[in-house]
């Protein structure tokens, strides 16, 4: 898939606010600082579209992207910084559940890890989620070209044994791997 057109819509933080015009939406999701929005921005091939930052809590509302004018992108808050107030905390997983209750278009939840790390409790509990839902999903082991190849081969192992049945696939915001076909399992569930 080519992506031709891609534009910031809105951001919420009202879910009724939601754009209700019936079109696709694959949502981000994932611990904070995981990588979320320079996935979008490594999809779209522009950097500044969803703004990134290196200290965790970056997105702190559903910022919704356009794209070829016929799906959305939707870059979710992160989940888990340990560091966040209790009550920003809260807050945020009030944002994240409140989007997945209200999104009934959304065909597709790609779930970021970081390759390093492999799937925390808070990552398993969002897969549940999804399966309990019948949401499909996608788990991305992200930031893979951290690892070297003998940490990539026992990672790889290691994440495919804690979330058996799920499809894995590893992604680079700087080296751009794993963009094709992470874009090839968005225009599938598309067209679902
Ligand atoms: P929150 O919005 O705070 O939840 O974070 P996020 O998940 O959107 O992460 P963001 O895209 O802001 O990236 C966090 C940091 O990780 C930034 O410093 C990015 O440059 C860096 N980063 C993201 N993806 C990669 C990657 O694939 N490889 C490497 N080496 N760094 C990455
Ligand atoms: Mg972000």
């Amino acid at each position: 898939m080519r992506i031709q057109t891609a534009e910031f819509v809105k951001s919420v933080v009202n879910p009724e606010l939601l754009p209700d015009d019936g079109l696709p939406q694959i949502a981000f999701l994932g611990r904070s600082n995981v990588g979320k929005s320079s996935l979008i921005n490594s999809l779209t091939q522009q950097k500044g579209l969803s703004r990134t930052s290196s200290t965790p809590g970056r997105t702190q509302m559903v910022n919704l992207f356009k794209i070829n004018r016929a799906f959305y992108l939707v870059d979710l808050p992160g989940y888990g910084y340990a560091k966040a107030s209790v009550k920003n905390k809260q807050e945020l997983q009030n944002l994240i559940r409140g989007y997945l209750d209200a999104a009934t278009r959304l065909v597709l939840a790609v779930v970021i890890i970081d390759a390093r790390i492999g799937p925390t409790p808070l990552d398993i509990q969002i897969l549940m989620h999804m399966e309990e839902k019948g949401t499909p999903f996608l788990v991305i082991a992200n930031k893979i070209d951290k690892l070297s190849k003998a940490e990539r081969k026992k990672m790889t192992t290691e994440i495919q044994d804690a979330l058996p049945g799920a499809t894995v696939l590893p992604h680079s915001a700087e080296t751009t791997e794993g963009r094709g076909e992470i874009l090839e399992a968005i225009q599938k569930a598309c067209k679902t």
